[in-house]
């Protein structure tokens, strides 16, 4: 009881995906259930919880350079409890207090809801705890992001072995979470008011439980549930079938937007990568998809100087990109990372090369989203408002339907609305609008 009574307040940042993003608001409802309470200034709280990533070196590095910054609060607050969870912890496990001696608990990706247990010191728990397994997952609750939109993670884990990636590694391989135990947290949430809900893997295309497939799966969903509107991601171009576009087309629940990472625009490069499919392949998947739906927003990750990547090959990845128009993308210069296969390749592009590389991408992509974003000029776009622009209180901030945010003026708007906006001004990254007034 004695450990118990010094820590009464918590804190949780998060770094890394949207599958990090969900087990946060799961652990913080975990935490609140067993008598902790959230701060919102770390400072305050008894106890850290930094929710790692492991899927770049500087993803690492930047958690290494807060866990430097906290440990002076020890100082003042000799009872300050540090906790990494997630992927880094799962990666580095015992390690990671060799290397940070203030570090008190490290808990991997199927050990992070066992944290109350832990700073209670149950018997069975340990202050390392990495232990990959749950064949059941579905004790795991998912918890609304906000009070109108919700993560619901239908698979965790990953069983393809992209050749460069940790996160096989660090999240175990593929499980699926039930169908019934899908539909009942949707139900669950909707009936707390959440309008918008994002169902998340690592490849949603894949999922399988019984009978059931992914297309299956958002059928039911959006049959089966009160839900205004559905989200997915993210889809292996492998695996995204024909039936899923077609059901897109035939469900006006499920947004208009397909994240589906290209990751380079060579096949070789591709092999290489061991992503399973060519370039071919991916533009039929984008031919389909755009035929099947009238409005469609593409968004994308690429790598560049993966290790071998030629002048050629990575401009063979421009060209793709050129002739694709994604709306955006997420860009990224190749990171090696110990253990997977492709840290047994030379990293042989220089650092200058990969910089040059990546900044000539973005800037590429920039103009093209800007082109893309300025199609979307004078269209009405269904908007969740989700709160006010960062810099100007009295503008709302909105989601599209294609993911997109939009800027808008309104008095008469709450958050968590669904409110038809009419786009007025594009730029490479936001949309602006106004109200669009319903006769
Ligand atoms: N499961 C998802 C995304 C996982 S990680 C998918 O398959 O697309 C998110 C993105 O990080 C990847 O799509 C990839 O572009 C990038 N990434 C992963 N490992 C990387 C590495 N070692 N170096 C650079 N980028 C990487
Ligand atoms: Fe990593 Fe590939 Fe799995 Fe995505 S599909 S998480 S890139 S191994
Ligand atoms: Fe996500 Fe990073 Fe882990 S991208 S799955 S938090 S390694």
């Amino acid at each position: 009881m004695e450990k118990r009574s010094k820590i009464q307040t918590f804190h949780i940042s998060t770094y890394g995906c949207q599958m990090n993003l969900a087990d946060t608001s799961t652990l913080m409802a975990t935490m609140i259930n067993r008598g902790y309470r959230p701060v919102d200034n770390e400072r305050d709280a008894d106890l850290i919880i930094l929710n790692t990533c492991s899927v770049r070196e500087k993803a690492e590095q930047r958690v290494f350079g807060r866990l430097g910054e906290i440990a002076r609060y020890k100082f003042r607050k000799p009872h300050l409890k540090i906790a990494v969870v997630g992927c880094m912890a799962q990666r580095l496990g015992k390690e990671l207090i060799e290397q940070v001696p203030h570090v008190d608990y490290v808990l991997g990706t199927d050990r992070v809801f066992e944290l109350p247990d832990v700073i209670e010191d149950k018997p069975g728990t340990d202050q390392v705890m990495t232990a990959l397994g749950h064949e059941n997952i579905d004790f795991i609750t998912p918890v609304k992001e906000t009070p109108y939109s919700g993560f619901v993670t239908i698979a965790r884990g990953c069983d393809n072995h992209c050749s460069y990636c940790i996160v096989p590694y660090v999240r175990g391989k593929e499980r699926a979470h039930s169908t019934d135990y899908i539909i009942d947290s949707v139900r669950r949430m909707v009936n707390e008011g959440v309008v918008e809900i994002t169902l998340l893997g690592q490849n949603v295309n894949s999922y399988s439980c019984d009978e059931t497939d992914f297309p299956d799966l958002l059928k039911r969903v959006a049959g089966e549930t009160g839900v205004k509107r559905l989200r997915f991601m993210t889809s292996h171009p492998k695996d995204l079938s024909e039936k899923l576009v077609d059901l897109m087309a035939a469900e006006p629940k499920i947004m208009p937007h397909v994240h589906l990472p290209l990751q380079a625009g060579s096949n070789r490069v591709l092999k290489r990568m061991g992503r399973v499919y060519t370039v071919e392949h991916y533009l039929k998947i984008v031919e389909y998809i755009r035929k099947k739906l009238d409005y469609i927003c593409l968004t994308t990750d690429l790598i560049v100087g993966f290790p071998g990547e030629s002048e050629k090959e990575y401009e063979a990845t421009l060209a793709v990109v050129r002739q694709v128009k994604f709306d955006s993308a997420f860009m990224f210069r190749y990171s090696t990372r110990p253990g997977t296969p492709a840290a047994r390749y030379p990293d042989d592009v220089p650092e200058k090369d990969k910089i040059r590389r990546l900044n000539k991408l973005i800037a590429m992509q920039q103009e093209i989203s800007r082109c893309q974003n300025q199609r979307e000029l004078n269209q009405v776009r269904f908007s969740l408002v989700e709160g006010t622009s960062r810099r100007d209180a009295t503008v709302l901030r909105a989601r599209t339907e294609g993911n997109k945010t939009v800027l808008f003026a309104s008095e008469n708007v709450a958050v968590g609305g669904v409110v038809p906006v009419r786009i007025t001004e594009a730029d490479a990254f936001t949309l602006h609008g106004q109200l669009e007034e319903l006769t």
